[in-house]
């Protein structure tokens, strides 16, 4: 089945489709900034930002926005995620958590899909460790600060679609389109 994917993140969408793959989805690629509603809830910012792409996109779709949540910074910088590491990145978060020894973070990805009628969201999350510096060369964003089971998600290669929170996200979306 092929889905169409809106976003202007590369990264993602070769993640996406990657995890689709295993699950025998073609998710095609819709490059496009769209506008993000502001909020303090992921599920709502996914949704309102979906509905709003309906006076757009006639066919289905999805979009997909993800936070990362750092316990010690009570959850900060969480729907905040894009502006923080535009403007600190992970240099301004490592430099944040400096000295604390609760490194307990989480992940967290909304994935809303406009069957053509209605919007749905479906959540995905992974809880790891803000490592103490950056490690690995692959992935994206906060990837190289985020640690899971000792490793980073930039050091994990593939095997960050196999756990991450984009990974059950989109896990949770395939099963529910499965069966309708
Ligand atoms: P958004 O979902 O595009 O709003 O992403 C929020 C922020 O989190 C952006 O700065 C992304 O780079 C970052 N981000 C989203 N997903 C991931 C991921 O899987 N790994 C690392 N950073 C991510």
């Amino acid at each position: 089945m092929r889905i169409l994917f809106i976003t202007s993140n590369k990264d993602k969408f070769e993640e996406a489709r990657s995890i689709g793959k295993r699950f025998g989805f073609d998710i095609e690629w819709l490059k496009k900034e769209y506008e993000e509603v502001q909020g303090n809830d992921l599920e709502e910012i996914a949704k309102k930002s979906a509905e709003l792409l309906t006076s757009q996109i006639k066919e289905p779709f999805f979009i997909e926005d993800s936070g990362l949540f750092v316990d010690a910074l009570k959850g900060f910088p969480g729907p905040y995620s894009s502006y923080v590491f535009k403007t600190i990145g992970n240099d301004g978060i490592l430099k944040l958590m400096r000295g604390l020894d609760n490194r307990k973070a989480k992940f967290v990805a909304v994935v809303a899909y406009f069957d053509g009628k209605d919007v749905k969201t479906f959540k995905g999350e992974v809880s790891g460790e803000i490592s103490r510096e950056k490690r690995g060369k692959g992935g994206f964003g906060y990837d190289p600060i985020f640690e899971y089971e000792g490793r980073t998600f930039a050091e994990m290669g593939e095997e960050k679609n196999e756990v991450s929170h984009r990974r059950r996200a989109m896990e949770n979306f395939f099963s529910s389109i499965q069966g309708s």
